[in-house]
C-alpha cells in the first residue's frame, strides 16, 4: 500500500520555518543563460523559493508574478526583494499549484526544480503553466535529472524522468509550439559540506508560436 501523501503547505512551511537561508541566493544558472538574451517583459514564476530567480528577473526589467505553496517561503523571498529594493516589480502569491494556477498570460514561464516530496499534481501543473504562455512567449522547465553525489540512498534509487518524458507528459500540440532545447546539461554545484561536483540537469525550452495558434507552413 503506497503512503499517503503529505499536505504540500504543511511539508514546505516546516522546511522554510526558521532563519537560516536555505538555498545559495544566486539565480538558477539555467535560467539565467537563458532569460540574459531576452527583452523583459511579464514572467511567472512557479515554485519560487527563497526568490532568488524572481529577484534577478526583475533587476533585469521584468514584471514578475512569483508563486509558492509555502508561506514561509514568500515571506522569505518579500523581504529579499525588499532589500534588493526590487519588491514593486514582484507580486507574490501563495497557491498549491495542484488547486489553483495564478491568472494571467505571460512571456517566460519558469519552473525551476519544481519537485516536491509532499503531494505536487506534477503533470497537470506543468500543463497549466505551458496555457499560461502568451503568444511568442517561452517556457521553461529545469528538474533535476540526477541525484548529486552527496545526496542518501533514497534519492539515487529515485526515478528522474527525462526531459523528453517530461515533455511528453505537457501533450502540447506540436504545430504550435517550437522545441528550442529538451535535454540535459550540466552545472557545478556545491554540496552541503563545501564538496564540489558537476550535476546533471534537465532543460526543456519552448516556444509558443507568435500567433499562439497554428503555426505558419514553412
Ligand atoms: C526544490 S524547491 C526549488 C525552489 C526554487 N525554484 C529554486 O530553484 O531554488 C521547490 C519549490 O517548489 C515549491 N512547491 C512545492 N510544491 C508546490 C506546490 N504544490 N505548489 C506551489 N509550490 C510548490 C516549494 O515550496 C519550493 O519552494
Amino acid at each position: 500500500m503506497s503512503e499517503p501523501q503529505r499536505d504540500a503547505q504543511e511539508f514546505w512551511d516546516e522546511f522554510y520555518d526558521g532563519d537560516d537561508r536555505i538555498w545559495s541566493g544566486w539565480v538558477n544558472v539555467h535560467l539565467a543563460l537563458i532569460a540574459a538574451g531576452l527583452a523583459p517583459g511579464r514572467a511567472l514564476d512557479l515554485g519560487c523559493g527563497e526568490g532568488a530567480d524572481a529577484i534577478w528577473l526583475a533587476e533585469k526589467g521584468w514584471q514578475v508574478l512569483a508563486v509558492d505553496v509555502s508561506a514561509n517561503a514568500l515571506d522569505r523571498a518579500r523581504a529579499a526583494a525588499r532589500q534588493r529594493e526590487v519588491l514593486p516589480h514582484i507580486h507574490f502569491e501563495r497557491h498549491d499549484l495542484s488547486d489553483s494556477f495564478p491568472a494571467g498570460r505571460f512571456d517566460l514561464v519558469s519552473a525551476q526544480f519544481l519537485h516536491s516530496p509532499a503531494r505536487l499534481e506534477r503533470d497537470t501543473v506543468l500543463r497549466r503553466a505551458a496555457e499560461a504562455v502568451a503568444a511568442g512567449g517561452l517556457l521553461l522547465i529545469v528538474d533535476h535529472g540526477a541525484a548529486p553525489p552527496w545526496a542518501g540512498e533514497q534519492a539515487h534509487a529515485h526515478h528522474f524522468a527525462a526531459a523528453e518524458e517530461v515533455l511528453a507528459g505537457l501533450r502540447l500540440d506540436h504545430a504550435r509550439w517550437e522545441r528550442l532545447r529538451v535535454g540535459t546539461a550540466e552545472r557545478d554545484a556545491v554540496g552541503p559540506d563545501g564538496q564540489t561536483a558537476t550535476l546533471t540537469d534537465n532543460v526543456i525550452l519552448l516556444r509558443r508560436t507568435p500567433n499562439g495558434d497554428v503555426q505558419a507552413a514553412s
